[in-house]
């Protein structure tokens, strides 16, 4: 059994994970080059670590290395992910109560800034640390839960109250899960992705084959899920000692695969730094279970339809109603990753109109 090209380095003074934390892609990079190696050994949050980038490693660790032990619970939650309860989704979005919706979302953005922020609880007069806040907002947010679930017999939180979970606070807490902010981050991540990856006049022809060929225009959203992965990547703890592409993993070490590496993995992905939407019918048709943008395998995401469904309708509606363009169209477009990969900058993006044939025209333009 061969060993994994990389050093765990010592505890503590050894770990990389402030280095990563600034620039995965860098850091990725960089040890690719160095171990010639798609998969390789560091240590993160004082774990060695065994880090991923292959498509067939990530492929083992997902599928064969997996274990299946929450099965029954996301058989159940999955119910109200597919089938009639998504055709319903759209339902679902508040008309009502605005003012209880804004709140919604002004509580959820403190629970995540708090969320991330130093995990202290602190609270003085005038003062309260971004942990306490969260803390805050999140028993707010778990009122409001169960005042919903208590009341709503129909629609997603309806349909949720009449799963068979295997505690009582469980739909509550699954409930906060599916609308924390990390889920709208990174819907806008992929919708900011796409806006980019099609602005300008030398995409105007991307975007009109994606106005008239459904199949490209499933290409496209390929593509962008490919090179702009929202999530970094996930991770699993070896419990018993493994190996992945052949390297053994004592037990009790960290497994993490890169989304953002796997992706462009050259032995599956050929130039695989461009956006080739084409590919996706060419040389990679049939390979979109390569994919890890949304996990992969009996754990992969929940809301994978539901997250594809929203995709498809906003990137659609945009195509059909606007052109747009980087104004001015030199702009920093350098991406950050984590925690959700967007622009490092904010951008302007000039958006116009189109009139009903489809041509620029119409009211004027918005930003
Ligand atoms: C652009 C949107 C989304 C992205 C990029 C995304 C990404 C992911 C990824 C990468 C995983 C696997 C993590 C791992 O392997 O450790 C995952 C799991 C999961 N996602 Fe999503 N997700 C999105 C939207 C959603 C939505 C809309 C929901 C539900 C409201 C959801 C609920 C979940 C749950 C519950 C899991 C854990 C599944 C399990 O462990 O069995 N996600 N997601």
């Amino acid at each position: 059994m061969a060993k994994l090209p990389g050093n765990p380095g010592y505890p503590v003074v050894g770990d990389k994970s402030l280095e990563f934390y600034k620039d995965p892609v860098g850091f990725c990079e960089h040890r690719l080059k160095k171990h010639k190696s798609r998969v390789f050994l560091t240590r993160f949050t004082n774990k060695p670590t065994a880090v991923v980038c292959s498509v067939r490693g990530m492929r083992e660790l997902l599928h064969e290395k997996s274990g299946e032990e929450a099965c029954l619970l996301r058989l159940s939650l999955s119910s109200i992910f597919t089938g009639a309860c998504l055709e319903s989704w759209s339902n679902d979005i508040p008309e009502e109560q605005p003012q209880l919706y804004q709140e919604i979302t002004q509580l959820c953005t403190q629970h995540w800034h708090g969320l991330i922020s130093a995990p202290v609880s602190v609270k003085v007069p005038m003062w309260s640390s971004g942990f306490s806040m969260a803390q805050e907002a999140r028993g707010r947010l778990m009122d409001i839960i169960k005042d919903k679930l208590e009341n709503d017999k129909q629609g997603f939180v309806g349909s949720l109250g009449t799963l068979p979970l295997p505690h009582p606070g469980c739909a509550s807490q699954h409930l906060l899960l599916f609308i924390s902010a990390l889920i709208p981050k990174a819907l806008a991540s992929l919708l900011t992705s796409f806006t980019l990856a099609l602005s300008g006049t030398q995409q105007e022809q991307t975007r009109q084959r994606a106005r008239e060929e459904p199949e490209f225009f499933r290409c496209v959203l390929l593509e962008v899920q490919r090179l702009w992965p929202p999530f970094i990547g996930g991770r699993r703890i070896a419990n018993k000692d493994t190996t992945i592409e052949g390297f053994a993993i004592p037990q009790g070490h960290v497994v993490m695969y890169v989304s953002h590496a796997v992706h462009r993995d050259p032995e599956v992905f050929q130039q695989p730094n461009h956006f080739l939407p084409d590919r996706w019918t060419g040389r990679n048709a049939g390979q979109e279970h390569l994919l890890c943008c949304l996990g992969n395998g009996p754990r992969n995401c929940i809301g994978a339809q539901l997250t594809d469904n929203f995709v498809k309708t906003a990137c659609s509606y945009l195509l059909t109603h606007y052109d747009w363009t980087l104004d001015p169209p030199e702009q920093n477009t350098a991406y950050k990753w984590l925690p959700v990969s967007r622009p490092a900058e904010p951008l302007h993006v000039s958006f116009t109109r189109l009139d009903p044939t489809g041509a620029p025209g119409g009211p004027p333009s918005a930003q």
